[in-house]
């Protein structure tokens, strides 16, 4: 009876704290980076759902966002990608359009992972392997942030459920610096 009470107590506690923070294992299998042959996985258009990050400008950069997409094409130079974005910021008298964006150049690195960079002196960025319908861009230097996009305005919970022990496996804070407000209007092509 007492072991019986103890192996649930233990089961139990075992259960929330894989819930909350993810063992070396767990995060072995679920941070992986995507390789250069995964290339076509990422082209097309994305939506912006989450965004963590480990410093405070990211923060207040965030706070100003409605709604962002991106868009990654092929060009003609199979070493350039081109990323189209439009961002939405929070409505500002000062500022007649509230969407911004323009198209950027985008180097593909030479190494097994997949890695993008706008200049050379610019952080790189790499992808997480993730569910098909999302995309995660990962992007460390000085500072370190994830980017959760979709297909779609949403992802499956579990798929967010994810997302968010992928960004404690990198130890980044617990709250998001951006959540998608599905009420808010993504800018127009
Ligand atoms: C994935 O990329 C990150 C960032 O460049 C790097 O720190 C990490 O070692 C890479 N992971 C593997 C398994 O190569
Ligand atoms: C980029 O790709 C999209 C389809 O994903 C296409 O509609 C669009 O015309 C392309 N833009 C350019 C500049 O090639
Ligand atoms: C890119 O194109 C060049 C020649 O046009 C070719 O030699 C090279 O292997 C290509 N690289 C990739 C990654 O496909
Ligand atoms: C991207 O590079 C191509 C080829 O160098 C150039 O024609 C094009 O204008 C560049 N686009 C942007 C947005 O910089």
């Amino acid at each position: 009876m007492f072991t019986l009470h103890l192996s649930a107590s233990v089961l139990v506690s075992l259960l929330s704290l894989s819930a909350s923070a993810p063992t070396a294992d767990d995060c072995s299998q679920l941070v992986q980076n995507m390789t250069a042959d995964e290339l076509p996985k990422i082209l097309g258009k994305w939506i912006l759902i989450e965004v963590f990050a480990d410093d405070g400008v990211f923060k207040s950069m965030y706070e100003n966002i409605e709604s962002s997409w991106i868009e990654f094409n092929t060009t003609a130079d199979n070493q350039t990608l081109l990323l189209n974005s439009r961002t939405r910021s929070v409505p500002n008298p000062h500022q007649k359009d509230p969407c911004v964006g323009v198209p950027i150049n985008m180097t593909l690195a030479s190494g097994k992972d997949l890695e993008i960079y706008p200049f050379d002196t610019l952080p790189h960025s790499k992808f997480l392997r993730t569910c098909p319908d999302c995309l995660i861009v990962h992007q460390k230097d000085k500072y370190q942030f994830l980017q959760l996009l979709g297909r779609t305005q949403t992802v499956a919970v579990s798929d967010l459920e994810t997302f968010r022990k992928q960004a404690a496996c990198l130890q980044l804070p617990e709250l998001p610096v951006f959540h998608y407000d599905t009420n808010k209007e993504l800018c127009p092509e």
